[in-house]
């Protein structure tokens, strides 16, 4: 959730009838994405809980069109409580098992805070990884920005 721009986003899109699933560590950002979403926050499902508990939480035959996930620390929050690795892999094995065919999902790693490169390697080498035949994977980054720019995956989950 962060600062809950991406639940807000997706929650706008799903409309009356889709569902949005929120996960974040921290009672702050839970607090800000309850605070961004006013009336949307009825399309939603948030838990303070970390995105490795999906498995758990989102049940198997659920299927998933769209998962948005925006890595590294909370803005203007405590930049040592940062999305890991293996939590976040375990997060997207989750997903991908839900993921419906023509499905994307989004992952926005930051990567220059400490912590941060470790992450950006073993995500980019997990998707980079994902078996051509049943996904689609771009990668898309700035190339004319300085101080670690953001980069954009996108996994389609495909026919
Ligand atoms: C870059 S921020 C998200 C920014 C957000 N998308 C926005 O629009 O403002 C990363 C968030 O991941 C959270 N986080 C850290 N570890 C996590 C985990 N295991 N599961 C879920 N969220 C986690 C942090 O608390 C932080 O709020």
């Amino acid at each position: 959730m962060g600062n809950g721009n991406d639940t807000l986003f997706l929650a706008e899109l799903v409309g009356a009838t889709g569902h949005v699933y929120g996960f974040d560590i921290q009672a702050q950002a839970l607090k800000n994405t309850r605070e961004k979403l006013g009336p949307a926050i009825d399309q939603t499902t948030l838990y303070l809980a970390g995105h490795e508990t999906i498995e758990e939480k989102i049940p198997a035959e659920q299927p998933i069109k769209g998962a948005i996930f925006n890595l590294g620390y909370l803005p203007k929050g405590d930049k040592q409580i940062i999305t890991l690795p293996e939590t976040t892999k375990k997060a997207m094995d989750a997903i991908l098992k839900r993921l419906v065919i023509g499905g994307r999902m989004i992952v926005v790693i930051y990567y220059g805070h400490a912590g941060g490169e470790a992450e950006k390697h073993e995500v980019l080498n997990y998707c980079q990884n994902l078996p051509q035949e049943k996904y689609s994977v771009l990668n898309y980054q700035f190339i004319n920005q300085k101080n670690n720019p953001p980069i954009l995956l996108c996994v389609e989950a495909r026919a």
